[in-house]
Protein backbone atom coordinates (compact mmCIF):
# COMPACT_ATOMS: atom_id res chain seq x y z
CA UNK A 1 0.00 0.00 0.00
CA UNK A 2 0.99 3.49 -0.51
CA UNK A 3 0.74 6.02 1.64
CA UNK A 4 1.38 9.74 1.82
CA UNK A 5 3.04 10.99 5.18
CA UNK A 6 3.15 14.68 5.46
CA UNK A 7 5.18 16.75 7.38
CA UNK A 8 6.49 20.39 8.31
CA UNK A 9 3.56 22.61 7.86
CA UNK A 10 3.36 26.40 8.22
CA UNK A 11 2.66 26.33 12.14
CA UNK A 12 4.36 27.40 14.96
CA UNK A 13 5.02 23.49 15.74
CA UNK A 14 7.09 22.76 12.16
CA UNK A 15 9.93 21.58 13.71
CA UNK A 16 8.57 19.25 15.88
CA UNK A 17 6.27 17.70 12.98
CA UNK A 18 9.61 17.25 11.07
CA UNK A 19 11.18 15.36 14.37
CA UNK A 20 7.42 13.40 14.72
CA UNK A 21 7.68 12.63 11.12
CA UNK A 22 10.92 10.95 10.78
CA UNK A 23 9.61 8.68 13.91
CA UNK A 24 6.86 7.74 11.91
CA UNK A 25 9.11 6.84 8.87
CA UNK A 26 11.38 4.81 10.48
CA UNK A 27 9.16 3.18 12.83
CA UNK A 28 6.50 2.28 10.00
CA UNK A 29 6.32 -1.43 8.97
CA UNK A 30 8.20 -1.40 5.38
CA UNK A 31 6.74 -4.60 4.24
CA UNK A 32 3.12 -3.28 4.52
CA UNK A 33 3.76 0.17 3.05
CA UNK A 34 5.61 2.27 0.63
CA UNK A 35 6.59 5.91 1.62
CA UNK A 36 5.74 8.90 -0.46
CA UNK A 37 6.73 12.77 1.78
CA UNK A 38 5.42 15.33 1.25
CA UNK A 39 7.28 18.45 3.09
CA UNK A 40 5.38 21.73 3.93
CA UNK A 41 7.65 24.78 4.29
CA UNK A 42 7.06 27.13 6.97
CA UNK A 43 5.62 29.41 4.05
CA UNK A 44 3.17 26.97 2.98
CA UNK A 45 4.68 25.69 0.23
CA UNK A 46 3.85 22.23 -0.58
CA UNK A 47 6.98 20.10 -1.45
CA UNK A 48 7.17 16.28 -2.72
CA UNK A 49 10.63 14.86 -1.28
CA UNK A 50 12.14 11.92 -2.91
CA UNK A 51 15.08 12.17 -0.65
CA UNK A 52 16.49 10.60 2.65
CA UNK A 53 14.59 10.58 5.73
CA UNK A 54 17.54 11.85 7.79
CA UNK A 55 17.35 15.52 5.98
CA UNK A 56 14.19 15.68 7.39
CA UNK A 57 14.07 16.58 11.39
CA UNK A 58 16.73 19.50 10.75
CA UNK A 59 15.47 20.80 8.51
CA UNK A 60 18.21 20.46 5.23
CA UNK A 61 15.64 18.27 3.40
CA UNK A 62 14.65 21.85 2.02
CA UNK A 63 17.97 22.78 -0.02
CA UNK A 64 17.87 19.64 -2.26
CA UNK A 65 14.67 21.15 -3.76
CA UNK A 66 14.51 23.80 -6.23
CA UNK A 67 11.47 25.68 -5.29
CA UNK A 68 10.90 27.63 -8.54
CA UNK A 69 10.80 24.36 -10.97
CA UNK A 70 7.73 23.55 -9.31
CA UNK A 71 4.34 24.13 -9.34
CA UNK A 72 4.23 22.45 -5.55
CA UNK A 73 -0.01 22.25 -4.42
CA UNK A 74 -1.08 20.99 -7.43
CA UNK A 75 2.21 18.03 -7.80
CA UNK A 76 1.25 17.27 -4.32
CA UNK A 77 -2.67 17.01 -4.34
CA UNK A 78 -1.76 14.62 -7.49
CA UNK A 79 0.65 12.42 -5.42
CA UNK A 80 -1.65 12.31 -2.32
CA UNK A 81 -5.14 11.10 -4.64
CA UNK A 82 -2.64 8.15 -6.07
CA UNK A 83 -1.44 7.04 -2.77
CA UNK A 84 -3.96 4.48 -0.73
CA UNK A 85 -3.81 6.88 2.25
CA UNK A 86 -2.65 9.67 4.28
CA UNK A 87 -0.61 10.29 7.51
CA UNK A 88 -0.33 13.94 8.16
CA UNK A 89 1.83 14.40 10.78
CA UNK A 90 1.54 17.90 10.99
CA UNK A 91 1.18 19.62 14.63
CA UNK A 92 -1.20 22.87 14.86
CA UNK A 93 -2.22 25.67 12.63
CA UNK A 94 -2.71 24.47 9.11
CA UNK A 95 -2.28 20.51 10.29
CA UNK A 96 -3.78 19.41 13.46
CA UNK A 97 -6.62 22.40 12.77
CA UNK A 98 -9.30 20.90 10.23
CA UNK A 99 -7.54 22.49 7.24
CA UNK A 100 -5.11 19.23 6.00
CA UNK A 101 -8.27 17.41 7.03
CA UNK A 102 -10.92 19.42 5.21
CA UNK A 103 -8.40 18.92 2.11
CA UNK A 104 -8.29 15.51 2.11
CA UNK A 105 -11.65 14.95 3.02
CA UNK A 106 -12.37 16.72 -0.60
CA UNK A 107 -9.69 14.33 -2.30
CA UNK A 108 -11.61 11.50 -0.93
CA UNK A 109 -8.53 9.80 0.51
CA UNK A 110 -8.57 8.05 3.57
CA UNK A 111 -6.11 9.63 6.69
CA UNK A 112 -5.01 9.30 10.21
CA UNK A 113 -6.69 10.55 12.57
CA UNK A 114 -9.71 13.00 13.67
CA UNK A 115 -11.75 14.51 11.04
CA UNK A 116 -12.64 17.75 10.24
CA UNK A 117 -14.87 18.48 13.08
CA UNK A 118 -12.89 17.28 16.25
CA UNK A 119 -9.36 18.59 14.98
CA UNK A 120 -10.88 21.80 14.90
CA UNK A 121 -12.99 21.71 18.13
CA UNK A 122 -9.46 20.28 19.85
CA UNK A 123 -7.06 22.86 18.08
CA UNK A 124 -9.50 25.62 19.92
CA UNK A 125 -8.81 25.35 23.83
CA UNK A 126 -11.35 27.94 24.48
CA UNK A 127 -13.96 25.53 22.19
CA UNK A 128 -12.95 22.38 23.91
CA UNK A 129 -13.39 24.06 27.21
CA UNK A 130 -16.94 24.92 25.96
CA UNK A 131 -18.20 21.48 24.99
CA UNK A 132 -16.28 19.60 28.14
CA UNK A 133 -18.02 22.05 30.64
CA UNK A 134 -21.61 20.94 28.68
CA UNK A 135 -20.07 17.49 29.06
CA UNK A 136 -19.43 18.08 32.48
CA UNK A 137 -15.87 16.89 32.45
CA UNK A 138 -14.36 18.60 35.47
CA UNK A 139 -11.48 21.34 33.89
CA UNK A 140 -9.69 24.74 35.89
CA UNK A 141 -11.53 27.73 36.20
CA UNK A 142 -10.94 30.40 32.68
CA UNK A 143 -11.47 34.08 31.56
CA UNK A 144 -11.93 34.40 27.65
CA UNK A 145 -9.69 37.00 25.98
CA UNK A 146 -10.24 38.53 22.69
CA UNK A 147 -7.48 40.12 20.89
CA UNK A 148 -9.66 43.18 19.56
CA UNK A 149 -10.94 44.13 23.08
CA UNK A 150 -7.17 44.28 24.04
CA UNK A 151 -6.37 46.73 21.59
CA UNK A 152 -8.97 49.17 22.88
CA UNK A 153 -7.98 48.17 26.67
CA UNK A 154 -4.65 46.37 27.40
CA UNK A 155 -6.57 46.61 30.90
CA UNK A 156 -10.25 45.55 29.82
CA UNK A 157 -9.71 41.95 31.66
CA UNK A 158 -7.94 42.99 34.92
CA UNK A 159 -10.73 43.02 36.69
CA UNK A 160 -12.86 40.14 36.26
CA UNK A 161 -9.02 37.82 35.93
CA UNK A 162 -8.69 39.37 39.57
CA UNK A 163 -11.68 37.92 40.58
CA UNK A 164 -12.12 34.53 39.01
CA UNK A 165 -8.92 33.29 38.30
CA UNK A 166 -6.30 35.35 40.85
CA UNK A 167 -2.65 34.92 40.35
CA UNK A 168 -0.44 33.06 39.74
CA UNK A 169 -2.50 32.62 36.14
CA UNK A 170 -1.24 30.42 32.94
CA UNK A 171 -2.04 32.61 30.18
CA UNK A 172 -2.04 30.80 26.56
CA UNK A 173 -3.05 31.19 22.93
CA UNK A 174 -6.41 29.41 21.85
CA UNK A 175 -4.68 27.54 19.33
CA UNK A 176 -1.45 27.11 20.46
CA UNK A 177 0.84 23.89 21.22
CA UNK A 178 3.93 23.03 22.40
CA UNK A 179 3.76 25.83 24.81
CA UNK A 180 4.13 28.53 22.08
CA UNK A 181 3.27 31.91 23.79
CA UNK A 182 2.42 30.12 27.17
CA UNK A 183 3.08 31.99 30.21
CA UNK A 184 3.01 31.60 33.47
CA UNK A 185 1.80 35.29 35.76
CA UNK A 186 2.81 35.59 39.01
CA UNK A 187 1.48 39.11 39.29
CA UNK A 188 -0.88 41.55 37.36
CA UNK A 189 2.12 43.76 36.60
CA UNK A 190 3.19 40.87 34.40
CA UNK A 191 -0.07 40.09 32.62
CA UNK A 192 0.21 42.59 29.89
CA UNK A 193 3.53 41.29 28.35
CA UNK A 194 2.29 37.77 28.64
CA UNK A 195 -1.60 38.67 26.99
CA UNK A 196 0.88 40.48 24.28
CA UNK A 197 2.70 37.58 23.39
CA UNK A 198 -0.05 35.38 23.61
CA UNK A 199 -2.55 37.52 21.29
CA UNK A 200 0.38 37.45 18.80
CA UNK A 201 -0.22 33.40 18.18
CA UNK A 202 -4.40 34.08 18.43
CA UNK A 203 -6.55 36.36 18.29
CA UNK A 204 -8.28 34.13 21.42
CA UNK A 205 -6.21 33.73 24.45
CA UNK A 206 -7.10 31.74 27.59
CA UNK A 207 -6.24 32.70 31.30
CA UNK A 208 -6.50 30.01 33.44
CA UNK A 209 -6.36 29.61 37.20
CA UNK A 210 -2.67 28.42 38.16
CA UNK A 211 -3.63 23.88 38.60
CA UNK A 212 -0.53 23.16 41.56
CA UNK A 213 -1.16 19.35 40.24
CA UNK A 214 1.13 16.54 38.67
CA UNK A 215 0.59 16.09 34.55
CA UNK A 216 -0.63 12.88 33.73
CA UNK A 217 -1.45 11.94 29.99
CA UNK A 218 -3.71 9.57 28.74
CA UNK A 219 -3.41 8.26 25.25
CA UNK A 220 -6.30 7.20 23.40
CA UNK A 221 -6.49 4.83 20.23
CA UNK A 222 -9.93 3.65 18.12
CA UNK A 223 -12.69 5.46 16.61
CA UNK A 224 -16.42 4.43 17.85
CA UNK A 225 -14.67 1.62 20.38
CA UNK A 226 -12.14 3.67 21.40
CA UNK A 227 -9.81 2.65 24.24
CA UNK A 228 -7.47 4.28 26.42
CA UNK A 229 -3.83 3.25 27.59
CA UNK A 230 -2.40 3.28 30.80
CA UNK A 231 -1.76 6.99 31.57
CA UNK A 232 1.49 8.34 32.15
CA UNK A 233 3.27 11.27 34.21
CA UNK A 234 5.35 13.97 32.70
CA UNK A 235 7.79 15.55 35.97
CA UNK A 236 9.24 18.76 34.12
CA UNK A 237 12.73 19.67 34.87
CA UNK A 238 11.07 23.31 34.80
CA UNK A 239 8.52 25.69 36.31
CA UNK A 240 6.48 24.23 33.78
CA UNK A 241 6.59 22.36 30.59
CA UNK A 242 7.54 24.88 28.34
CA UNK A 243 8.79 24.32 24.72
CA UNK A 244 12.08 23.89 25.98
CA UNK A 245 11.81 21.27 28.48
CA UNK A 246 9.58 19.91 25.69
CA UNK A 247 12.24 19.43 22.92
CA UNK A 248 15.44 21.08 23.92
CA UNK A 249 16.60 20.26 27.26
CA UNK A 250 15.55 16.80 27.56
CA UNK A 251 15.11 16.68 31.12
CA UNK A 252 11.92 16.09 32.44
CA UNK A 253 11.26 13.09 33.38
CA UNK A 254 8.40 10.60 32.54
CA UNK A 255 6.89 7.63 34.30
CA UNK A 256 4.93 5.51 32.35
CA UNK A 257 2.67 4.05 33.46
CA UNK A 258 1.82 6.71 36.25
CA UNK A 259 3.00 5.84 39.91
CA UNK A 260 -1.33 6.57 41.04
CA UNK A 261 -3.77 4.75 42.68
CA UNK A 262 -5.42 2.37 40.43
CA UNK A 263 -9.09 4.12 40.66
CA UNK A 264 -7.09 7.00 40.05
CA UNK A 265 -5.72 5.59 36.91
CA UNK A 266 -9.21 4.38 36.12
CA UNK A 267 -11.05 7.31 36.74
CA UNK A 268 -8.32 9.25 34.33
CA UNK A 269 -9.12 6.67 31.28
CA UNK A 270 -12.59 7.20 31.86
CA UNK A 271 -12.68 10.98 31.69
CA UNK A 272 -10.17 10.74 28.61
CA UNK A 273 -13.14 8.44 26.77
CA UNK A 274 -15.48 10.99 27.67
CA UNK A 275 -13.45 13.73 26.38
CA UNK A 276 -12.48 12.01 23.54
CA UNK A 277 -15.92 11.13 22.46
CA UNK A 278 -17.80 14.00 23.39
CA UNK A 279 -15.29 15.94 21.11
CA UNK A 280 -15.96 13.27 18.27
CA UNK A 281 -12.61 12.06 17.57
CA UNK A 282 -11.12 9.44 15.86
CA UNK A 283 -8.42 7.19 15.17
CA UNK A 284 -6.40 8.86 17.85
CA UNK A 285 -5.89 11.32 20.38
CA UNK A 286 -3.45 12.27 23.98
CA UNK A 287 -5.72 13.54 26.45
CA UNK A 288 -3.79 15.66 29.01
CA UNK A 289 -4.92 16.25 32.70
CA UNK A 290 -3.68 17.32 36.24
CA UNK A 291 -3.82 15.55 39.29
CA UNK A 292 -4.28 17.21 42.42
CA UNK A 293 -2.92 16.66 45.62
CA UNK A 294 -6.44 16.36 47.13
CA UNK A 295 -7.15 14.06 44.07
CA UNK A 296 -9.03 16.15 42.15
CA UNK A 297 -8.26 15.35 37.82
CA UNK A 298 -8.66 18.30 35.88
CA UNK A 299 -8.83 17.71 31.91
CA UNK A 300 -6.28 20.44 30.62
CA UNK A 301 -6.09 19.84 26.75
CA UNK A 302 -6.92 17.00 23.98
CA UNK A 303 -4.15 16.60 21.37
CA UNK A 304 -5.28 15.18 18.32
CA UNK A 305 -1.88 14.77 16.50
CA UNK A 306 0.12 14.11 19.76
CA UNK A 307 4.02 14.32 19.01
CA UNK A 308 5.56 11.30 17.85
CA UNK A 309 9.24 12.59 18.42
CA UNK A 310 11.70 10.27 20.20
CA UNK A 311 10.88 11.13 23.54
CA UNK A 312 7.15 11.29 23.19
CA UNK A 313 4.78 10.24 24.96
CA UNK A 314 2.02 8.77 23.40
CA UNK A 315 3.87 5.83 21.38
CA UNK A 316 5.23 5.03 24.48
CA UNK A 317 2.09 4.88 26.57
CA UNK A 318 1.36 2.21 24.01
CA UNK A 319 4.27 0.27 24.11
CA UNK A 320 4.05 0.10 27.89
CA UNK A 321 0.71 -1.56 27.01
CA UNK A 322 2.67 -4.25 24.89
CA UNK A 323 2.03 -2.85 21.53
CA UNK A 324 5.11 -1.89 19.33
CA UNK A 325 5.62 1.49 17.56
CA UNK A 326 5.42 -0.59 14.57
CA UNK A 327 1.78 -1.62 15.21
CA UNK A 328 0.51 1.16 16.56
CA UNK A 329 1.20 2.72 13.19
CA UNK A 330 -0.22 -0.11 11.43
CA UNK A 331 -3.13 -0.15 13.51
CA UNK A 332 -3.56 4.03 13.26
CA UNK A 333 -3.60 3.37 9.34
CA UNK A 334 -6.32 0.48 9.93
CA UNK A 335 -7.94 2.58 11.81
CA UNK A 336 -7.87 5.52 9.01
CA UNK A 337 -9.81 2.98 6.57
CA UNK A 338 -12.45 1.94 9.24
CA UNK A 339 -13.42 5.56 9.68
CA UNK A 340 -13.33 6.42 6.03
CA UNK A 341 -15.94 3.47 6.01
CA UNK A 342 -17.84 4.61 9.02
CA UNK A 343 -18.20 8.32 7.97
CA UNK A 344 -19.02 7.62 3.99
CA UNK A 345 -22.55 9.12 3.69
CA UNK A 346 -25.16 8.71 1.10
CA UNK A 347 -25.36 11.72 -1.26
N1 LIG B 1 -3.70 26.16 34.25
C1 LIG B 1 -2.48 25.66 34.38
N2 LIG B 1 -1.93 25.43 35.61
C2 LIG B 1 -0.68 24.95 35.74
N3 LIG B 1 0.13 24.67 34.69
C3 LIG B 1 -0.33 24.88 33.47
C4 LIG B 1 -1.67 25.37 33.24
N4 LIG B 1 -1.86 25.44 31.90
C5 LIG B 1 -0.72 25.04 31.33
N5 LIG B 1 0.21 24.70 32.24
C6 LIG B 1 1.60 24.27 31.97
O1 LIG B 1 1.95 24.69 30.65
C7 LIG B 1 2.15 23.57 29.78
C8 LIG B 1 1.63 23.86 28.40
O2 LIG B 1 0.26 24.21 28.45
P1 LIG B 1 -0.81 23.47 27.56
O3 LIG B 1 -2.16 24.01 27.92
O4 LIG B 1 -0.65 22.01 27.70
O5 LIG B 1 -0.49 23.96 26.10
P2 LIG B 1 0.20 23.27 24.84
O6 LIG B 1 -0.92 22.98 23.89
O7 LIG B 1 1.09 24.32 24.31
O8 LIG B 1 0.89 22.03 25.30
C9 LIG B 1 1.47 22.40 30.50
O9 LIG B 1 2.04 21.17 30.14
C10 LIG B 1 1.72 22.76 31.95
O10 LIG B 1 3.07 22.47 32.34
MG1 LIG C 1 0.14 20.51 26.46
Amino acid sequence: MKIAILFGGQSAEHNVSRKSAYSVIKNIDTELFEIVTIGITKKGMWLPYYGAAEAIPDGSWEKSIAYEAQNPIGNCLDIISSCDVVFPVLHGQNGEDGTVQGLLELLGVPYVGCGILSSAACMDKFCVKSILRYAKIPQCRYVAVYRHVLEQDINAYNAEIAEKIGYPCFVKPAGGGSSVGVHKVKTEAKLHEALLDAQKFDRKVLVEEFVDGREIECAVLGNSNAKAAAPGEIIPSKEFYDYEDKYIKNESRQCIPADIPPETAQSIKNLALRAYNALDCSGLARVDFFLKKDGTVLLNEINTMPGFTEISMYSKMWEAEGMSFKSLITELINLAFSRKNETSRHT
